[in-house]
């Protein structure tokens, strides 16, 4: 279902340092490494599904980018790495997996908020509608809806993980955790 043909229109280190370029504080931030720890379909976590909802953004921006659409990747990318971290401990937040579905986006923007403190309303409409049609409004903006079309493209990547047992865009991964950890060891110095 996905291959490496899908990976073609970005290389996967560019799409590492376009991460690390825009979400540095985010991805050092406590609650980005809890959602390290946080199950999320099954087989991964949040912070697996975060990533691949990254890439799958990066690579539909590249794909409409081409067409003449315009799409602001930093906004994007911002969004994509905060848009579930309302799923971060959703054991003590929402009484059920339903209720997590229509409560985590404002969550998630709540704590987007704290993380970035200039978050823009187009941010938080990109966060707040990713779920839709699950819940939320239509998505408004080119962002937007590309970050909800990712994340349901990235679920099924979510799915592959599950079934084949292997880490989907784990080179990405491996990357991004490793500067996390860089980042770790330096504050506890
Ligand atoms: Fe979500
Ligand atoms: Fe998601």
């Amino acid at each position: 279902m996905i291959d490496q043909k899908w990976n073609e229109p970005i290389g996967e280190m560019e799409v590492a340092d376009t991460i690390l370029r825009y979400g540095a504080d985010i991805l050092k931030s406590d609650v980005f490494r809890k959602a390290a720890d946080e199950t999320h379909h099954l087989h991964g976590t949040v912070l697996d599904h975060t990533i691949n909802v990254c890439v799958a953004s990066l690579k539909l921006s590249r794909f409409f980018k081409k067409r003449g659409v315009k799409v602001n990747e930093r906004d994007l990318i911002r969004a994509a790495l905060c848009h579930d971290l309302g799923m971060v401990g959703r054991e003590e937040k929402y009484r059920h997996r339903v209720d997590s579905w229509g409560k985590h986006p404002k969550e998630s923007v709540r704590i987007a908020r704290s993380l970035l403190p200039d978050l823009s309303a187009e941010e938080e409409e990109m966060i707040l509608n990713h779920m839709w049609p699950a819940s939320g409004s239509l998505p408004g903006s080119n962002e937007a809806k590309i970050l909800s079309l990712a994340d349901k493209y990235a679920s099924m990547a979510d799915w592959q993980s599950w079934i084949t047992k292997r880490r989907y865009a784990a080179r990405i991964k491996e990357r991004l955790e490793a500067y996390m950890e860089r980042e770790s060891e330096e504050d506890s110095d």
